[in-house]
Formats: C-alpha cells, structure tokens, sequence
C-alpha cells in the first residue's frame, strides 16, 4: 500500500503559493520519495492554477458540495473539483462538522466525489471529552458507519482526533495504534487510514512507523515546504 502524505492548506496561502509544488519537488525530487503519494489541498480558488502548473503531486479540494449544481451560493460540486483537475477531496474535517455537518452530509459528499472519479478523505475522531469518557472508539466506529459511502473502496479515511489539531498534542503512539487497528477493522483492507494531528518534522517517523498508519493528513507544518518534505522523508526512512 503506497503511504499518502496529504497537505491540508485550509484557509492559508495567495496565488503565488501555485508555486510551492514545484519548491517541493526541488526539495524532494519523486526519485527520493518511492512508494510515497504526496498530496496538497489548497483553498479551492487555487486549485485549477494548481493542476496546470504541478508535475509529481497529487491535487485536492477541502470540501466539495454533494449535489453536482444547484442554487447553492459559494459551494462548490465534486464535478467541478473533478473538473479543475483534482483528485482527491478532504470531507468531514471536523472543523466543517463542528459547523454543522452531519455524517449524512459527509457520506453524500463522499458518495458524489467518488461518482466523479474523486478519492475522499473522509475524516473522523473524537473531542477530547469523549476520549476522557473512554469512548474514543464507539465514537469513531459511529462516524465511519454513517459517513462512508455504501460500496466504495476507492476511500481514504483520516483519523484526526479533535484536541489534537493546532495543539501540538498527539495521542500515544499506543492510541494512535489502537485506534488505527480498530478502524482497520471497520473499513477492511486495502482503504488507507491516514493520521493527522500535530504532525511535525520531529515527531512524523514515530507515527507513520505505526502499524495500519498509512500516511499522514498534516494542517500546519504542510504550509512550508522544507518542512513538508521532511515529513515525507521520514515514510521513506520508516517503510
Ligand atoms: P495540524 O497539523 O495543524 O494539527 O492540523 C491537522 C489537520 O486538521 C489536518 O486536516
């Protein structure tokens, strides 16, 4: 299973950043990153600009609509996605469930994105009141069971436990393995299961080491490039 190094840009970034693709692959030429797919979602105003002018790196959205059009002022379709030039799309980051989206929202978004040749990331993972409440994993497996699309292998899942992002906190790497065993469970083989939350240069190796940790999804140390590349060479060391 190739590992899937995927950078979540969120609100970051301008029109010179259609750029940082090209700086990554200065950095880390694709000789030096075998069996690793590395992947930048940048805000969706980018992305068009991004696939024309990007070789090496795979190209994503934060959110896609589930509906292909519509009157839905400022959503943007899977099919538009698709149609920039995209391949993958980040759905259910759980700063868009704290919003307001329920997992019925996430699984149609998931289900349109892989009716348009798109590759969800569908994000899950628990406040860190639920995992002081021991139910850290009833909560995840409740998630995935009704926001993955029904009979759709071509998924990613990324566990993201909530009071990990932007905090510099990570689970133990005994958490992160566990909880990584129980989703393989839940979605089966062959579905890769990405962990993102405070990963960093320094703490990256330990973590994609970890059994059934099949990449990572990285919200503020994937904006520089060095520190990007650092990340995605600690997979080719560990693997
Ligand atoms: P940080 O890497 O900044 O903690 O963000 C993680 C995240 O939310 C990626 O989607």
């Amino acid at each position: 299973m190739r590992t899937l190094i995927a950078a979540n840009w969120k609100m970051h970034g301008n029109s010179s950043w259609v750029d940082k693709p090209a700086e990554f692959g200065s950095i880390l030429p694709q000789s030096k990153r075998e069996g690793v797919d590395v992947l930048i979602c940048p805000p969706a105003l980018f992305l068009a600009a991004m696939t024309a002018n990007t070789q090496g790196v795979f190209i994503g959205a934060q959110n896609c609509h589930h509906e292909d059009k519509g009157a839905h002022t400022g959503e943007i379709s899977a099919e538009m996605v698709k149609d920039a030039g995209a391949d993958y799309v980040i759905v259910g980051h759980s700063e868009r469930r704290e919003g307001g989206e329920t997992n019925r929202a996430v699984q149609a978004k998931a289900a349109s994105a892989c009716r348009h040749g798109l590759t969800p990331i569908i994000c899950v993972g628990e406040s860190l009141s639920q995992r002081e409440a021991g139910e850290a994993e009833a909560v995840v497996a409740a998630q995935l069971a009704a926001s993955m699309p029904e009979g759709e292998t071509s998924i990613v899942v990324a566990y993201e436990p909530i009071w990990a992002i932007g905090t510099g906190k990570v689970p133990t790497i005994e958490d992160i393995g566990s909880m990584h065993n129980h989703i393989r469970k839940i979605v089966g083989k062959g579905v890769r299961i990405l962990y993102g939350g405070s990963v960093k240069p320094g703490n990256a190796r330990e973590i994609l080491a970890v059994e059934n940790v099949n990449g990572a999804l990285i919200g503020g140390a994937s904006l520089e490039m060095d520190s990007l590349a650092k990340i995605t060479q600690a997979v080719a060391v560990s693997s």
